[in-house]
């Protein structure tokens, strides 16, 4: 705790360090403290899930640190923070024994089945009572680590469970596993531990918003994704997915029997719950709080029938529980099978995957005119979720997963993840399925559809077929774009077929004199689609950016692109080189915005919606109505009396403050609200920040 205490006072030392004229030197003269305060918030942000310091104050002290390696190469160690990110690509895989077989647990489904391994494990003991340890069990892929003189120096993946994949550099890419960890403070010198592999929900998502941006193929779970990452050759590539590891169980410490250390240190060995104590004080994560302890087997099934509620919730995918015995002694007693331990058992969750029957294929054309391949299913229950119909994606993918109509395909829905077809069961088939044939037309307008060169995607290119027009306007109003509240995908569709509505500019030229003619629209709902609609005039630049639905342009590359100008018909002089120079902006992107901005039909309609009293402007960059708080940082918490909190930001960037996202030492005004919390909490602790109240932000402004 105080070794935590005195690295976060470090932390705050190198951030002013940073902005010293001489960082570089005193950097050189006290590397190891700046690799230590990195790794500290390393761990801080991927173990503890509780930064210190924010993303980009983590980056500028990486890169004081690769800077000084870059001219100090003597001074590279190899747990440095830098050494993660392999410099070159892995060559394949050797193939390398684990120093204990990687053995499988057996399942159990409920609890008969608990209370049968309980008294299995009671008889071959001859105790009345057990006790043990139960913990989530994680649904990703399965790594062992070795550990010598507390340097990380071999990942391996499970193989057949006796050799697996040697995957050193790509396991030092995921951050919740140290590069070295002080095993030796308990005598350890060889240690070798296993765990799990994931991806979260929320890198999840990400990736596949990412994988969305760069016109690629959405991957379809979480664990398919963390297994396939573990085996790329690119390390560079594997960081770019953000993994995590949760480290659940050590199979094998050299001369365990021989450790010269003192009792407390001892008895971290003697349970499977002190082990994972053990590696959690050792910085790894391992399921320290989510796991339980337990006496007796029907604590043990009140206890993962509990999680089971909990499951959705979880930030990570997990397919079960699993119930070990605690005591290591009475677990080397149990011993093993060849195939699993006989004192752990996996209870696995509901199932979530179900077969069914591949009635007929849709084909849905997006607002980017991409001919999506719909699967219509006999409906059937998966999790309490009825599932009718599923995307496959595309024909490469109708091909490989070897899907015809006709046939009894297995389906999985993980968690929050949209259902996927896993495979088609071709044992099961008659002979009278049908090959799915991909239509060569659009299947709207009937015009005949192109594939690009390297994509896997069919697409209609008439702009004016009527299934893009509807699905851009479906987009401009959606959640994440202009957020026009009760427009919604039905009242588009419904207006569009009633002639009312033909296109974006549309939505500000509607005539409500129509609507009061129509069943549901009463006067109550037409106001509050006017209202909505007048509000999202003011939204600001990068919304009505994301809205337009340019191919390739997603959320965050369009707050890039609103930040980049004054006005947004300043993209229409932007060369495409130009706008490669924009963050995250490549070559594809570039030429996809260049497009839309040479469009004259595209221009027109930008002038148009500028009439109809949008935003083009960038608010940011046009309306600092003076620059009295110019570059002071600005965060607001809890819940605000006077202003809303978007209004509030709005008018601190107006006079030139800048919002940040988290508490850190860059902080310069919390400005609390009723009922703050935990940044309240943390800025206390740092006191160059001036915590103020809603009135005296408003002083400050007047
Ligand atoms: S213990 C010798 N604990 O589940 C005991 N396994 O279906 C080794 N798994 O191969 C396993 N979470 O990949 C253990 N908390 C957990 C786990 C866990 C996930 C995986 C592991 C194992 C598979 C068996």
């Amino acid at each position: 705790m105080e070794q935590n205490n005195i690295l976060a006072e470090e932390t705050l030392y190198w951030l002013k360090v940073l902005t010293s004229t001489d960082a570089e030197t005193k950097a050189t003269e006290n590397i190891q403290q700046l690799k230590a305060v990195l790794r500290f918030n390393e761990y801080r942000y991927y173990v503890l899930n509780n930064a210190l310091i924010s993303d980009n104050e983590y980056d500028a002290l990486y890169k004081l640190l690769e800077k000084v390696e870059k001219n100090h190469p003597e001074l590279i160690t190899k747990d440095s923070p830098t050494q993660r990110v392999g410099s070159s690509l892995n060559e394949g895989f050797a193939t390398v024994q684990h120093l204990v077989p990687m053995l499988s647990l057996d399942n159990s489904y409920n609890a008969d089945d608990l209370k049968d391994f309980d008294r299995k494990a009671r008889e071959a003991s001859g105790l009345a009572i057990i006790e043990y340890c139960v913990e989530p069990k994680f649904d990703g892929a399965s790594i062992s680590l070795i550990y010598e003189n507390d340097m990380l120096v071999r990942g391996t993946t499970r193989g057949d469970g006796v050799a697996g994949d040697d995957i050193t550099t790509n396991t030092k890419q995921i951050r919740s596993i140290p590069l070295s960890a002080p095993f030796s403070k308990y005598g350890i010198e060889q240690i070798e531990i296993r765990g799990e592999v994931i991806l979260t929900k929320q890198n999840f998502d990400k990736y596949n918003a990412w994988l969305e941006e760069q016109g690629l193929p959405t991957v379809a779970n979480p664990r398919n994704t963390a297994a396939g990452s573990l085996r790329i050759k690119d390390p560079k590539e594997v960081a770019r997915r953000n993994l995590d590891a949760f480290l659940y169980h050590i199979s094998y410490i050299v001369n365990r029997e021989s450790l010269k250390v003192n009792d407390t240190q001892q008895s971290l060995l003697t349970t499977h719950s002190n082990q994972l104590k053990l590696l959690w004080e050792c910085g790894f994560r391992s399921p320290e709080k989510e796991k339980k302890v337990v006496k007796g087997i029907d604590a043990v099934i009140d206890y993962v029938l509990e999680f089971e509620q909990k499951r959705d919730n979880l930030p990570y995918e997990i397919d079960g529980m699993v119930v070990k015995v605690n005591s290591i002694e009475l677990q080397d007693t149990l011993g093993m099978t060849s195939h699993h331990p006989r004192w752990a058992i996996a209870f696995k969750f509901k199932a979530r995957q179900a077969t069914t029957k591949l009635l007929h294929v849709e084909y849905q054309v997006g607002r980017t005119g991409a001919v999506t391949p719909v699967a219509k299913l006999q409906p059937v229950a998966i999790g309490g979720v009825t599932v009718s119909s599923i995307s496959i994606h595309n024909e490469e993918y109708i091909k490989e997963k070897d899907l015809k109509i006709g046939d009894i395909v297995l389906i999985e829905r993980a968690g929050d993840v949209i259902p996927q077809i896993v495979k088609s069961l071709a044992e099961l088939r008659k002979g009278d399925e049908q090959e799915i044939i991909f239509p060569k037309e659009c299947p709207v307008c009937k015009s005949e559809l192109f594939k690009e060169e390297g994509e896997a995607v069919w697409r209609c290119i008439n702009i004016e077929c009527e299934a893009q027009v509807v699905e851009k306007i479906i987009h401009f109003v959606s959640k994440d774009a202009m957020d026009i509240k009760s427009f919604g995908e039905a009242n588009v569709r419904k207006f569009y077929e009633l002639k009312l509505l033909k296109d974006i500019p549309g939505i500000y030229q509607l005539n409500f004199d129509e609507f009061g003619k129509m069943e549901g629209f009463g006067k109550k709902s037409i106001d509050n689609l006017k209202a909505a609609i007048e509000a999202s005039k003011q939204q600001p630049l990068n919304r009505l950016i994301y809205g337009l639905g340019i191919r390739f342009v997603g959320e965050t590359t369009a707050k890039t692109l609103a930040n980049s100008v004054e006005h947004l018909l300043d993209f229409k002089n932007k060369t495409e080189e130009e706008l490669q120079q924009l963050e995250d902006i490549g070559v594809k992107v570039a030429k996809s915005i260049h497009h839309f901005f040479s469009n004259e039909q595209n221009i027109e309609m930008l002038k148009q919606l500028e009439t109809l009293g949008l935003q083009l402007k960038n608010e940011k960059k046009a309306t600092v109505v003076s620059g009295g708080l110019s570059g002071q940082t600005f965060l607001f918490t809890g819940t605000l009396n006077k202003l809303k909190r978007s209004d509030a930001e709005a008018l601190a960037e107006q006079h030139g403050g800048i919002i940040v996202s988290g508490v850190s030492a860059k902080l310069n005004y919390l400005v609390v609200g009723e009922d703050a919390g935990s940044k309240l909490e943390k800025a206390k602790k740092i006191n160059t920040i001036k915590i103020i109240s809603e009135d005296e932000f408003l002083k400050l402004v007047e």
